[in-house]
């Protein structure tokens, strides 16, 4: 179906940071397949576990185990501080099993709450319970009626979420840094404000970390950079570097709320994807990685700031999830650095996104910094 604007490019093959297309062109990857392929392209102990794996059990269903996802389980919690995990297959996928165990929560409070709290801008999923969820209008044409239960507050205004998060409300969903509105970190002080109230007024706390979250700002979770520690938070992107997985890990109340019966996916948690998310989490967790991932971030933007060019309005972002306002359609700067051997990504109308590949070298980096200048000088 016609479902996505495609750039015409076909890949074969890919290395590192670096992707091949079918006519031999090469192109540096600035976008890890919109933040998954965290440990890029042909990564030999990824690509070894995985085989291994498929050549001994893809597959065994939920009415059994595998060690690989009691396994990765275990990891997730011990990484997250959280009590318990469900494993799915993606991020709309996590986000609707975070918003059925704040609904079954919010089902004891007293009074019964059933109100999920988004926050304008954020960008949840595309099933029809997350594109409720989504605090964008343009995401709510032509697919309703939506599910009742969702409302909606500007970010960044305390008292706007003080007056939102009344009786009614089960949870509050947010992204610690919006990924697809243009890359924009909420501030400490709010999310710390969100904490807060949250607590104060027994309601869930709901981070989606699907694009944000596993090492992606140089942190395990986005939300522990404030300080912050969410009721549950949702993952998939990245965390099986390209393999579908999705992940819902939860603490408290809400890790106890669901029982048998309540919830399931056929696919989730298969020792495919959790042997591909272990070798990820093992990369991660060598130390110092998560410290370079900060490092480079860091370089990125500063250099990005220091060229002062004319069509740069603001860089913005943590680690290697970047945002670079823009004073052209960013599109023009994505397709002048296609032409110049780099992918890049947009974000909402005038951002330009950097999603590099977490192992991602300095030279290559200094490569792509390069093609994306002269992009900007052309356009
Ligand atoms: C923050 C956030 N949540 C949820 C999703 C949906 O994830 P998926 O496409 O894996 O369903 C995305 C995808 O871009 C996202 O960025």
């Amino acid at each position: 179906m016609d479902t996505y604007k495609r750039t015409g490019l076909v890949f074969a093959r890919g290395r590192g940071a670096e992707l091949e297309a079918e006519d031999g062109k090469k192109y540096l990857d600035f976008t890890s397949g919109i933040g998954v392929s965290s440990l890029g392209h042909g990564h030999p102990e990824l690509a070894a576990a995985i085989g291994a794996q498929a050549a001994r059990m893809i597959h065994v269903s939920n009415y059994y185990q595998s060690r690989e996802a009691i396994e990765l389980s275990d990891e997730l919690c011990a990484r997250s501080g959280m009590d318990a995990v469900f494993l799915c297959n993606s991020g709309a996928e996590a986000n609707e099993g975070a918003i059925k165990i704040a609904r079954k929560v919010g089902e004891s409070m007293s009074p019964a709450a059933s109100t999920v709290v988004t926050l304008r801008g954020s960008f949840h999923g595309r099933t029809i319970a997350t594109l409720a969820a989504t605090g964008q209008d343009k995401f709510h044409e032509h697919f309703g009626p939506f599910p009742a239960g969702f409302a909606y507050v500007e970010p960044e205004d305390a008292a706007a979420l003080d007056a939102a998060l009344g009786p009614g409300t089960c949870a509050l969903m947010l992204e610690p840094i919006q990924g697809e509105s243009g890359v924009v970190p909420l501030s400490e002080g709010y999310l710390r404000l969100a904490a807060r109230l949250c607590a104060e007024r027994g309601i869930l706390l709901i981070a989606d970390e699907v694009q944000c979250g596993v090492g992606r700002t140089g942190s395990f979770l986005a939300s522990s950079r404030s300080g912050i520690k969410p009721d549950i938070v949702t993952l998939a992107k990245g965390l099986a570097g390209g393999v579908p997985v999705g992940a819902v890990l939860a603490r408290g109340v809400a890790a106890r709320a669901l029982g048998p019966g309540d919830h399931g996916t056929t696919f989730g948690g298969n020792p495919l994807a959790a042997s591909a998310a272990r070798v990820v989490l093992g990369v991660l967790g060598a130390p110092g990685f998560l410290e370079g991932v900060t490092e480079m971030g860091d370089r990125i933007m500063a250099t990005v700031r220091g060229w002062k060019h004319p069509l740069v309005k603001e860089v913005r972002g943590a680690g290697l999830m970047i945002g670079i306002v823009v004073t052209v359609p960013p599109d023009t700067i994505k397709h002048l650095c296609i032409e110049g051997g780099l992918l890049v990504l947009t974000a909402g109308s005038d951002v330009v996104r950097l999603l590099p590949p977490l192992v991602i070298s300095d030279a290559e980096i200094d490569r792509g910094l390069a093609i994306l200048r002269a992009a900007l000088d052309k356009a």
